[in-house]
């Protein structure tokens, strides 16, 4: 078992380079498998999340193997194994492996992803998408069984924009004879990058990035080298922590436009925030001042997996601030080891109530999820005193060597073997 030892109180300050994101990372591994072709993915970021997407992939009879920074992946053959809950337990995002497997194969089977630690996350949504498509899906005993062999394209209008069933529906008609038109599709920016992918492999893919997206089946997609975008809540992730311990940070390699939801409600905590190229600096000093009323919406609105960061420096703040979480009904679990650490915080519901207080001090926590781990170490940064933060394989999912790219901002942290 590992954890993270941080000695707070330090201010940060340097540069620091963000991965490339996850959840782009993670669609565009499942949409390789609409092609027979090779592929590269340049830079693409070495996470657990990442591993467990791959392992499904190799499960599938596909290659996927890192040379250096590039992940090259090839899926000549495609195996009808069934994904079982070993495999989708691991990452519940496993689920938009449906949309591309069914385009290739016509037929899919998957092991229900179950629930999760900041709620229910349930999948109809991408059941009744597919279904839209002509999909026939029984569960036969926990085991989703699809078969599309009288798959066609349609328009689906989806009852919430959700950002995994857009993205199952975009693969799931990539290869499809017609026009399949999602109304009500997610906006996020991951969903314009998997456009990006599909029409390099030489699909057609429009209108990503608005509600409206159609996807026009092409006979064969080829393979392609493609760089995916960069990581905005990791980018987001060490602004607030700037903010809450000051200091001046310069992120770069982002996309400033992506970050606009967060930096504005940076700049709300009195943080300087200046935007040149692709980089973004941040310069901040004492505490930072509470946030009237912080809610996460969908895109481009304050995103919700950067909510519990954003808690944690508010906990410092001058002030009260409400957060309201708006797309995951169990998003606050990490507030109650904020409140080990002197936080001063009382949830109900999806409501959040922080009432700032001078100062935070270390304790021995447990992240239980990722957003909630990055929340523990932004909080045990600004702390007075040593945290000890356990549950590291949580923050693994999404960040690559955390304390790494935290050290080389000048804080005291270390991850040992406990
Ligand atoms: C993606 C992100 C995740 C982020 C979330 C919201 C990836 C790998 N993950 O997750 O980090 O927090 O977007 O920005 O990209 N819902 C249903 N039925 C469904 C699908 C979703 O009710 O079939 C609900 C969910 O329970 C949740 C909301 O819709 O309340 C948002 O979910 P969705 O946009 O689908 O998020 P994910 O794709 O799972």
């Amino acid at each position: 078992m590992q954890k993270l030892i941080v000695q707070g109180g330090a201010p940060l300050s340097g540069e620091i380079s963000v991965q490339t994101a996850k959840n782009a990372a993670l669609p565009i591994i499942a949409a390789c498998i609409l092609t027979d072709e090779p592929i590269i993915i340049e830079n693409c970021p070495q996470l657990k999340d990442i591993d467990a997407m791959l392992n499904i992939m190799r499960h599938l009879g596909c290659s996927a193997e890192f040379i250096g920074d590039n992940l090259h992946v090839c899926c000549r053959d495609v195996s009808l194994n069934v994904i079982n809950a070993d495999l989708t337990g691991k990452l519940r995002s496993s689920i938009f492996i449906l949309g591309s497997i069914l385009s290739r194969c016509r037929k899919a089977y998957i092991s229900h992803p179950g629930g999760c630690e900041i709620g229910l996350r349930p999948i109809d949504l991408h059941i009744s998408g597919l279904k839209g498509l002509s999909v026939k899906i029984e569960d036969e005993g926990g085991v989703i069984c699809c078969d599309g062999g009288d798959m066609k394209s349609a328009v689906i209008n989806l009852d919430f924009a959700s950002v995994g069933a857009t993205e199952n529906l975009m693969m799931a008609g990539a290869l499809l004879d017609g026009e399949t038109v999602i109304v009500n599709a997610a906006r996020e920016p991951e969903i314009v990058d998997l456009a990006g992918f599909i029409n390099e492999m030489g699909g057609k893919v429009s209108g990503a990035g608005g509600s409206i997206i159609r996807v026009t089946g092409v006979k064969k997609l080829h393979g392609c080298t493609y760089r995916p975008m960069p990581d905005r809540i990791c980018a987001g992730t060490f602004l607030a922590a700037c903010a809450a311990s000051g200091g001046c940070v310069t992120v770069k390699n982002v996309v400033p436009e992506h970050l606009f939801g967060i930096t504005e409600r940076l700049k709300k905590t009195g943080a300087k925030l200046s935007v040149r190229g692709g980089t973004v600096r941040i310069t901040a000093s004492g505490r930072p001042k509470a946030i009237h009323k912080l809610e996460t919406n969908v895109y481009p609105a304050f995103p919700t997996d950067m909510q519990p960061q954003f808690c944690a420096m508010l906990s410092r703040a001058m002030g009260s601030s409400v957060i309201v979480e708006n797309l995951f009904e169990n998003r606050f679990g990490y507030t109650t080891e904020l409140v080990k650490m002197g936080a001063n915080i009382t949830v109900k519901d999806r409501i959040a109530v922080v009432a700032g207080v001078p100062r935070l001090h270390g304790a021995t926590v447990k992240a239980c999820d990722l957003r909630g781990g990055a929340a523990l170490v932004i909080a045990a940064l600004s702390a007075e005193g040593c945290t000890e933060i356990y549950g590291t394989e949580h923050i693994d999912r999404g960040y690559e060597k955390i304390e790494q790219s935290f050290a080389a901002l000048g804080a005291r942290i270390e991850r040992v073997q406990s």
